[in-house]
């Protein structure tokens, strides 16, 4: 019986939370049992108490749940962003969530921002690379303030950690029937790390001879997506690149507001966010689009072994498209709560 920890957090990560867990409890009320723990970790959290998200907890999740769910964090008051880099940062790499998995879906050709774009057109898979690379935390400022000012962030790139999800692009292809991989690294500026990458990529593919291996660099790839989409089928990159790369993936498929995703270390626990963020200046207004969330549901399920439930989920979101019945940044009309009580009862119906 799958046990969730909810994390509703920032903005409008409050207001889609609250409809994805409508739609747990619908999921719940028809057949998997299902429970779950809200938890108020975010910015009113840290401001008030200095707690951003403590080490006992992670472990906690990491030994007492199934998963966690989180909305977004991120807000206006905590510019330096502590909070949220405890907390979702802190979650990716304490759990050593190491596959970003992003699907690029497109459910309703209307959707698509390109010309003449069929939904066959636009149906790729990213794996970000989600434990090192630039995130990784490492470097310093130093001599901060004054006119000769430094600062260092480097890129860390780890045999394992690269090889990892290499390897897990592959698999994922060869399970789905899929016939090719990309990957995309910046190695004719990047010398070092993409050595690494290049080296890896091609010794891992060497090992699937079904599966075709190919390669973009990060700047023609962003320009392939757009101009040619239809070539893509799974995408592997590093940390920065996957979230640059995810963010105009979300765009092809009608907007962030749809875009879903998981963090995933198989068979932990693992992270299940939509890939928007807060996005304060819509939070609390019921005007922020819960389908991200509610999509990414259907991920967090489907990865828990109950795979029936994601499809069911995107054929709704299809037919509201379809029907018009779609919140504002999709061009509808629903709020953030009609929206979740709209695919509420077309889970009591058909489900
Ligand atoms: P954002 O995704 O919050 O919003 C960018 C724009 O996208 C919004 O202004 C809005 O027009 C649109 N949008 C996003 N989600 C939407 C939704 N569900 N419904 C309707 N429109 C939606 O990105 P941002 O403005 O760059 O960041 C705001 C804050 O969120 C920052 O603090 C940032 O660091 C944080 N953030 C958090 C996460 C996360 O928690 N996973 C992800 C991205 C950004
Ligand atoms: C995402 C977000 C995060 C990231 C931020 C909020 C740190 O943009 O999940 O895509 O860069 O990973
Ligand atoms: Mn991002």
């Amino acid at each position: 019986m799958p046990h969730i920890a909810v994390i509703p957090g920032d903005g409008i990560g409050v207001d889609v939370t609250r409809e994805a867990v409508k739609v747990m409890a619908a999921v719940r009320d028809s057949r998997l049992p299902l429970t779950w723990d809200e938890f108020d970790y975010g910015a009113d959290k840290y401001l008030a108490t200095g707690i951003t998200l403590p080490d006992e907890e992670i472990a906690n999740f990491r030994d007492n749940y199934d998963a966690v769910f989180i909305g977004a964090v991120g807000d206006p008051r905590v510019p330096d962003m502590t909070h949220a880099r405890d907390i979702l940062l802190g979650l990716r790499f304490k759990l050593d969530l190491y596959v970003n998995y992003r699907p690029c879906h497109l459910l309703d050709a209307s959707l698509c921002p390109l010309k003449n774009k069929s939904i066959t057109d636009v149906q790729f898979t990213v794996f970000r690379e989600n434990t090192e690379g630039l995130y990784a935390g490492t470097g310093g400022i130093l001599k901060k303030g004054t006119p000769d000012e430094v600062a260092i962030q480097t890129s860390v790139n780890t045999r394992k950690g690269v090889e990892r999800i290499i390897r897990y692009s592959f698999e994922f292809a060869r399970h789905k029937g899929l016939t090719k991989v990309t990957m995309t690294d910046k190695s004719n500026a990047m010398r070092f790390e993409g050595d690494l990458w290049q080296r890896t990529f091609y010794e891992v593919a060497a090992e699937y001879p079904d599966i075709e291996a190919n390669h973009w660099f990060i700047d023609a790839l962003l320009m392939q997506m757009v101009k040619r989409p239809e070539q893509f089928e799974v995408i592997v990159t590093c940390n920065m690149f996957g979230d640059i790369v995810t963010d105009m993936g979300a765009q092809l498929c009608g907007g962030l507001g749809l875009a879903a995703s998981g963090n995933i270390h198989p068979g932990r626990t693992s992270l299940f966010e939509p890939v928007h963020g807060s996005a304060p200046k819509y939070a609390g207004k019921d005007v922020a689009n819960p389908l991200a969330a509610i999509l990414t549901v259907g991920i967090m399920l489907e990865t828990l072994g109950y795979p029936e439930w994601n499809p069911k989920l995107e054929d709704i979101v299809r037919q509201m498209i379809r029907s018009g019945n779609v919140p504002k940044d999709m061009g509808g009309k629903l709020g953030t709560a009609a929206t979740g009580d709209f695919v509420c009862r077309a889970l009591q119906f058909g489900g």
